[in-house]
């Protein structure tokens, strides 16, 4: 891959918050279109943002090939870059805040307990409320010099042929892998029903998040750690043909995951010292004092 990408090119957006806005537009909360208000009451469309958007993903798809996932899972999956206490890290991941947004008001954190405390007002089980907590904080790779379409962005495989029900696939033709006759079949390097744990996806927050929390949280919120950017899957079921059954049943979980990711965001901040005593035995309950990045 080139050594050569320009500071706009790295961070073609003015903020994470433009992709997740981007996802809003795209899957509309059910609930607000019930409400009879219109698409533009809901989300003010904004061409420039939606331009960047563009930019993003032509640069993911360009990009994201079999050979750089492969690269990055063996540099960032020996988390030798940081250690830190797990109260720590959120502040950490905090630092990502960039105010060239305007309509960044919420930082990271705040999306991750409006997130967990959406699940535990409905009363799930508490370690979906953790994986509610934690499934950002894997873009803390941006804090280590990750472009920022290597840490967020629909994910989706690699190694066989891009969909095309994943966003923008049309930028799939500047990737090599589109002309590898190895990759670029219905199948590619994978076999039917393979189940995705044998199968690479884009790299990404998701993927990081997931290792990070592998030995410590039961599977479906290991599913929904690694899976809740797979919008191709999970929304759109574009590749039925890679999952095993297993995974169908696992699914159910990244799809009542995700509607706590997407729709849960408010202005108003719930009362972090109020809340404070549960969390912090919540994360005693399942979790390490330090973890490892
Ligand atoms: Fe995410
Ligand atoms: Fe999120």
């Amino acid at each position: 891959m080139s050594t050569t990408l320009s500071p706009v090119e790295i961070n073609p957006l003015s903020s994470l918050d433009v992709w997740e806005d981007d996802l809003l537009d795209r899957y509309p909360d059910p609930e607000t279109i019930a409400e009879g208000k219109t698409a533009e009451e809901f989300r003010n469309y904004e061409t420039p943002a939606r331009e960047s958007v563009r930019e993003f993903y032509r640069l993911n798809h360009t990009y994201q090939t079999y050979d750089f996932v492969v690269e990055k899972k063996k540099d960032y999956l020996k988390f030798d870059k940081k250690e830190m206490p797990v109260w720590k890290a959120f502040d950490f991941l905090n630092t990502l805040v960039d105010d060239s947004d305007p309509d960044t008001d919420l930082d990271q954190f705040q999306h991750l307990l409006q997130t967990s405390e959406a699940i535990r007002a409905d009363g799930h089980p508490d370690w979906m409320v953790l994986a509610g907590l934690f499934h950002d904080m894997g873009k803390v790779l941006c804090l280590f010099g990750e472009p920022q379409w290597a840490v967020v962005g629909d994910t989706f495989p690699v190694g066989c042929a891009y969909s095309d029900k994943i966003v923008f696939s049309e930028f799939f033709s500047k990737n090599p892998d589109f002309y590898n006759p190895e990759y670029n079949t219905k199948y590619g390097v994978y076999s039917p029903n393979c189940g995705l744990r044998n199968v690479q996806l884009s790299w990404g927050h998701d993927e990081y998040i997931y290792h990070m929390m592998k030995d410590y949280l039961p599977e479906p919120a290991l599913y929904m750690l690694r899976y809740h950017s797979f919008y191709s899957q999970h929304r759109e079921h574009a590749y039925d043909h890679l999952m095993d059954d297993h995974d169908q049943e696992m699914f159910k979980w990244v799809n009542l995951f995700n509607p706590y990711d997407l729709y849960s965001k408010s202005p108003v901040a719930p009362d972090w010292n109020q809340l404070k005593p549960y969390y912090h035995q919540l994360v005693k309950k399942y979790l390490p004092e330090t973890l490892k990045f």
